[in-house]
């Protein structure tokens, strides 16, 4: 029995949506159907939505502060679904993890410092070390067969070489899909320690995990490392809130607390947005039953895409994802150019997907599609693309 309606298809033009709105204005055919940008096409859980009324009618907005409560029930989350704890002492609420990210690089090195990233990996990664005039520093994700796995020789070779201070690591991992193995962790913790190199975990997809896969925690490795990381946690993934802009970032070290603080403090940022504040108390309180019924319709959406490719694109080779909505597709059997690729997608097939070269050179041939919608919109657009490559002859 499921008791919430993922098939609705909710009108989002003219609602001020980045993924529906603005198609012209980036440069794009005005007809596309948009499965790019990470957020779904499903309303938020009813309580989250009272939760907002019930502050809207209230009708003062005035400078707001997260309560006890607040701190309660984001420990209560990440106690039942990651496996440790947090209080109101180790978090800071920013208003984005892409903020968070910025404000940590800076507070953590100095110009010129070296941080790394393993591409393909979500692109303000390396937009947060470029325009903070850091030394962006990369070791590329293997591709074996489909299963992207860390070359961890060149991944501290590049420490080594490059004198690097910070490493930001993605988990799960946009676009790829993984779910990094505890082993995996390890690993990434022992070469950072023995290197002295600060982990920025940023684990915002955390809530999307399929089954036979379980999420670990950059948190629950031990204190050494929880002492030498910051955590990014956030509903906005999991409860489409990122227009209401919360985020937390999880640092045990006081130290390193003191030193990001001070950097937010310095961009002019205070207060949280009430709105957010709000939303994301309720969805941690009460949003497990809607969370595991989302898990299964993507579960769901997943299989369909994944038969249809086999059935009727097999040319195209789904990279198996254990968790994200963000589904990593390598088109480069189809011969093309990857610029040829790109128009055919948007052009032909009229798809606003995100080109995979946006996530690091190594994404080239590749593109991500964002399967958080409706099945009856992930259908039509599967249908689309398939059009597109069989008149352009690209399926025999
Ligand atoms: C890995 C990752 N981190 C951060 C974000 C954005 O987070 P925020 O909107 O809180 O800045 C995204 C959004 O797609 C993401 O995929």
């Amino acid at each position: 029995m499921t008791n919430y309606n993922f098939d609705e298809i909710i009108d989002r033009k003219n609602t001020n949506s980045l993924k529906w709105d603005y198609a012209k204005k980036r440069g794009k055919p005005e007809d596309v159907l948009p499965l790019w940008v990470a957020d779904m096409d499903f309303r938020t859980p009813i309580e989250v939505i009272n939760a907002i009324k019930e502050k809207a009618i209230h009708g003062i907005f005035g400078y707001s502060e997260p309560l006890d409560s607040y701190f309660e029930a984001l420990n209560s989350w990440t106690k039942r679904h990651y496996n440790y704890s947090i209080s109101s002492n180790n978090i800071i609420l920013v208003p984005g993890i892409v903020f968070g990210i910025y404000q940590s690089i800076k507070a953590l090195t100095n110009e010129g410092d070296s941080v790394l990233i393993s591409e393909p990996v979500y692109y303000p990664f390396k937009e947060s070390i470029l325009d903070t005039k850091r030394n962006l520093v990369v070791s590329n994700l293997v591709n074996n067969n489909g299963h992207y796995e860390f070359d961890f020789n060149d991944f501290e070779n590049k420490i080594i070489e490059n004198n690097v201070k910070v490493y930001i690591l993605c988990n799960p991992h946009n676009p790829v899909g993984r779910v990094w193995k505890r082993e995996e962790l390890l690993k990434i913790k022992e070469i950072t320690l023995k290197h002295n190199v600060i982990v920025i975990s940023d684990e915002i997809h955390a809530d999307f995990i399929y089954s036979n896969n379980e999420f670990t925690s950059y948190a629950t490795l031990g204190l050494d490392s929880l002492n030498n990381s910051i955590i990014c946690i956030s509903p906005s993934k999991t409860f489409n809130l990122a227009g209401l802009h919360n985020g937390n970032l999880f640092i045990k070290n006081n130290s390193l607390k003191r030193r990001v603080k001070k950097s937010i403090i310095e961009t002019g940022y205070s207060q949280s947005n009430i709105m957010g504040i709000v939303a994301a108390e309720a969805a941690y309180k009460y949003g497990d039953k809607w969370h595991k019924e989302l898990i299964n319709y993507l579960e769901n959406n997943l299989s369909y895409v994944r038969n249809f490719i086999k059935d009727k694109l097999p040319k195209v080779k789904l990279i198996e994802p254990e968790g994200t909505y963000l589904i990593w597709l390598d088109f480069s059997k189809l011969g093309l150019s990857d610029s040829d690729l790109n128009k055919i997608i948007i052009n032909k097939a009229k798809l606003w997907l995100d080109e995979g070269n946006i996530f690091g050179e190594i994404g080239e041939y590749f593109e991500r599609i964002n399967i958080a919608c409706p099945l009856s919109l992930l259908k039509e657009a599967l249908n689309k693309l398939y059009d597109a490559l069989n008149e352009e002859g690209l399926l025999q």
